[in-house]
């Protein structure tokens, strides 16, 4: 079937943009309902309705989200006033996206890796979505990090499942978001994980071509490279932007649509530095912007807690982190707002020569 390379790359272009990311509001009812848990927030579907609409009526995510990508339910959900999320989604501007997996199961019997299901019925299920005017979508392969896994097995039969997926979504007229997330969980150093993402993006651009993915309307979303969650030593944020921008030059081909980053349990702050060090370290042959869940979401459910009440004060939490996160993807965090970029703090060190040139100057003259 052919592909309209055209059509997918006015997407891409659209999506890619140079001062917005695209936010992940697409979790499972299982893991929306696993992070309801924390809060004792009980996971109905009229509360994820509720918490849903809070975040996507908050006024303005327009001017720094050009995506959002959804899940199955949340696709046909409506605010309290009747109007569907997608049509409030279109009627801001905002590109809508659907994650089109159905989840994880085990590679094998009893193994501890999985392979992402839901290969066989895409086709029929993106002509629903594509109804439902998306425009893009998303597939997730998680990859375990020890000494020995992920093992070829499992790279091997994800990258082919992502490079099959991408194909049928472009041949549908939809941009194809691929996600081959290295996990977080384990004590591996940011070394290991290093290793382990080149070898997945290499195997994944290989079986890209081996299927004819049109490069120029295909997303990758990916893991930044960071030390587990359990390693002793926390990267610093240079460090995490040196690994993850090397890893990326030499294994995402210059033509490729755009990169966006997932969060993957990094802590808000931390992803958002990360973020604007990466950013720094450009420019790059394609653009980098977010594309986080948990690491835009979390200051919002914090506050929220399932309240009415708590609504105002969560959508200002959530636009903050939405704005910083913005700055961040193009490299601009300003002193005040909990950071001094590396420019910026370049920008103080040399004002401050200069005040001290002139005071000598002064001295000197009188
Ligand atoms: O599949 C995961 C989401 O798209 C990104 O979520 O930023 O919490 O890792 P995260």
């Amino acid at each position: 079937m052919q592909i309209d390379k055209h059509k997918l790359t006015t997407i891409t272009t659209q999506l890619i943009h140079r001062h917005k990311g695209i936010l992940a509001a697409d979790e499972s009812n299982t893991s929306c309902n696993k992070r309801f848990a924390e809060y004792n927030i009980p996971g109905t579907e009229e509360n994820r309705r509720r918490y849903r609409e809070l975040l996507l009526v908050t006024p303005h995510i327009e001017k720094y989200v050009s995506g959002v990508i959804l899940y199955d339910e949340t696709i046909r959900q409506m605010t309290l006033d009747g109007e569907l999320f997608r049509d409030l989604l279109k009627r801001k501007g905002v590109l809508i996206g659907i994650k089109v997996d159905l989840g994880l199961e085990p590679l094998e019997p009893n193994s501890l890796e999985t392979k992402t299901k839901g290969i066989e019925d895409l086709r029929s299920r993106l002509f629903d979505y594509k109804q439902m005017n998306a425009t893009f979508t998303k597939w997730r392969a998680a990859f375990s990090v020890s000494d020995t896994l992920p093992s070829e097995k499992a790279i091997e039969e994800n990258c082919e499942l992502l490079a099959r997926y991408a194909r049928v979504v472009q041949e549908t007229g939809m941009v194809p978001m691929v996600e081959p997330e290295v996990l977080l969980d384990g004590n591996h150093t940011i070394e290991r994980a290093k290793i382990v993402t080149e070898k997945v993006l290499e195997k994944l651009f290989q079986a890209l071509e081996k299927h004819e993915v049109y490069l120029g309307g295909l997303i990758l979303k990916t893991s930044m490279v960071v030390a587990g969650s359990e390693a002793e030593v926390e990267a610093s944020h240079e460090l995490v932007a040196k690994h993850t921008a090397e890893v990326l030059k030499k294994n995402v081909p210059p033509h490729t649509g755009g990169v966006v980053f997932l969060s993957g349990g990094q802590n808000p702050q931390y992803a958002l530095h990360n973020l604007n060090e990466i950013a720094a370290l450009g420019p790059y042959p394609w653009q980098v912007t977010f594309s986080f869940s948990r690491a835009l979401q979390a200051p919002a459910l914090d506050a929220w807690l399932g309240e009415d009440s708590n609504v105002g004060k969560a959508q200002e939490l959530f636009i903050e982190r939405l704005e910083l996160n913005a700055l961040a993807r193009q490299a601009k965090l300003e002193h005040g707002k909990g950071y001094i970029s590396r420019h910026h703090s370049a920008g103080v060190r040399g004002l401050f020569w200069v005040l001290v040139l002139f005071i000598i100057i002064l001295l000197i003259v009188l």
